[in-house]
Formats: C-alpha cells, structure tokens, sequence
C-alpha cells in the first residue's frame, strides 16, 4: 500500500463486518459504517504493536477493531450511546474488547486523564447524510445546524487529537466532498484546511469502493464510492496558537436582497462569492491579496477571492 496513492476496496471480509443484528440494532442502519479493510493498511503502516490508536469519531468501531486485531490498544470517542455499545458487543464477539478504552462524548470535551497520549488518529469523520438543516443542535455532528457550524465542531474535535497525539505520530482522516442538491461544499478541502492549521499534511490516498450507490435519506448526491484519506502528521512546530479564527465566518453578504451576514464557512458554501471577511483582515482598508490571511475555520476566502 505505501507506494499506492489509491486503495482499492472491492470485498468487505464477513468474518469482521459489522453483524447484520448489530447493525439492525442501530436506527440508520449502519449504513455509515467503514470496513476494516479500509482501516488495516493504517493501522499497519502507521503505529506499531502496542501503540495506541484513537478514534474520536468511534461510530461502530470499525477502527478500533482493526487496531486490536493489529495488536495495537483501542481508544474511542462516540456520542451516540447506542453504537458505544455495539462497539463494546462487537469488540467482545472477536474476544477484542480488552485493550480498548471507550468514552461517551465528544473528545474536546475531555481532559488528559481521560484520554492519554496515542500514536495514530484514524478515522472517518460524520457527514454521510447530513442534512444542515438548522434542527436544535448538540455535540452530535450529524445534527449540525449549518456546514459552518459543521467544520467548527470538526475543528474543535481535531484541536483536541492534536493535544493528544504524540510527536511523530499521523493523524488520518477519512472524508468527501459534498454535492448537497444543486451545490457542492468542499467538505475534504475545508476540513484539509483545517487540519493544515495544525498538523504537517504528508499526503492523500484516495480508497475507491465499486460498489452501488447508497442511500443518504437527504438530497446528498454522494454515494460514497470515494473518500480521500488525508494522511497529517504531528509537528510541535506547527503552531496551533496562530488559529484565532471566529467560531465562524461571519462575512457580511453581499447578496443584493438581504443584509443579513453569511453563515457560510466559505466561499464556496455561500449564496455569492462576493463576500469579504473582515477577521482576517490585517489592515481596515480596502483589502489587498496579501493582505488577507487563510484561517482555520475552513474559510476559503484567500483562495477564492
Ligand atoms: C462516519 S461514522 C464513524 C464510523 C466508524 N468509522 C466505523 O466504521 O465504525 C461517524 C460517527 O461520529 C459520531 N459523532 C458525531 N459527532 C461526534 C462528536 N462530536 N464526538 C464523537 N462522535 C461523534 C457519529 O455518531 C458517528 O457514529
């Protein structure tokens, strides 16, 4: 795999796909559950036997099995309290469940007690059907209200991996980009720009599933027969202190009939592309290239101006 920038993933081994009754247990399905496939050859190429490997965005466990079958420990964060325990009913059918540490709860939330230093953070992050939809919110980031309020709760979550993740070690998250109904949102590239406030990018592999589409319940148009797999390494250089981006971009609309600001992470998943961001704004004069910086919010406004 490491001379590949691809991965072909075109069997799902039944001995460690998720049982049909667990899955059934879950409300959605399962249907955004990885493979362990897709998670092996990390597992191998980047930690080694009794390493630690964290996931903070556990879902079934589908990370933490392939860690524990790798002789690696398992740690995870899940908020949803039913998948914590078919993760743990999953982990147990394999004999697994020992070397693993579960938390209910979104990892920013905790501290260095409760989640020790790890040599690799992989995972799949949640936006496989996400409907942004401005429902009430809380730490589950399949309910995010907007894509703004989206990548803020995926930055917080990655500000916290970076805490924890030991010198030298990788940091992989698994994502797409998004057709929502007649728009596209950039989710790999913001979430790329976000993870470049923070760690050192190494590369990107795409992993290629041939299967049928799937069903997202929403107007998503992704099916999800690719994700990039953005391979991040820590670096105490990189500092993380630089990031002092709003919690959001708040940039004044430029759209004729409204005067409301845009709640748009970026550009790109705004109404219109004339929108200036005044936070990062170095001067309050009229804004020249140079003088915008990129931020860590996702905000694409240096590059799409
Ligand atoms: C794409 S799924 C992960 C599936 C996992 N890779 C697997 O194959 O088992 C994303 C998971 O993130 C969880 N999640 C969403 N927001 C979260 C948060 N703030 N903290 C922890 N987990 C969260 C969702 O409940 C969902 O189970």
């Amino acid at each position: 795999m490491a001379s590949h920038s691809w991965l072909l993933l075109d069997h799902e081994s039944p001995r460690y796909r998720l049982p049909e009754d667990l899955r059934a247990r879950d409300p959605l399905g399962g249907r955004d559950c990885g493979w362990i496939e897709q998670m092996l050859p990390f597992v191998r190429q980047f930690s080694a036997q009794g390493d630690t490997v964290f996931d903070p965005f556990a879902g079934f466990g589908t990370t933490l099995l392939a860690a524990r079958l790798e002789d690696r420990l398992a740690s995870g964060c899940e908020v949803d309290a039913g998948r914590i325990d078919l993760i743990r009913e999953r982990l147990a059918r394999h004999e697994l469940a020992h070397g693993t540490t579960l938390l209910h709860g979104s990892c920013d939330a905790l501290d260095d007690a409760a989640l020790p230093p790890f040599a690799l953070c992989l995972t799949n992050v949640p936006y496989f059907g996400c409907r942004w939809t401005g429902a009430p919110v809380g730490s589950q980031l399949y309910d995010s209200q907007s894509y703004a309020q989206h990548l803020d709760g995926l930055r917080n979550v990655f500000h916290r991996v970076r805490a924890g993740l030991r010198e030298g070690g990788a940091c992989i998250a698994m994502v797409q980009n998004i057709r929502l109904g007649e728009r596209v949102l950039p989710l790999a590239f913001d979430l790329a720009r976000i993870l470049g406030s923070l760690f050192t990018m190494e590369e990107e592999r795409v992993l290629v599933y041939p299967h049928d589409g799937e069903e997202t319940g929403s107007d998503m148009r992704t099916d999800r027969r690719h994700e990039y797999a953005l391979v991040w390494s820590f670096a105490s250089n990189v500092n993380a202190s630089t990031c002092k981006a709003p919690p959001r971009c708040s940039m004044p609309c430029a759209r004729k009939d409204t005067a409301s600001p845009c709640s748009a992470a970026s550009p790109a998943g705004c109404t219109t592309r004339k929108a200036r961001h005044p936070q990062t704004r170095t001067s309050a004069s009229t804004p020249t290239r140079s003088a915008w910086t990129p931020c860590c919010n996702g905000c694409a406004c240096r590059a799409s101006r």
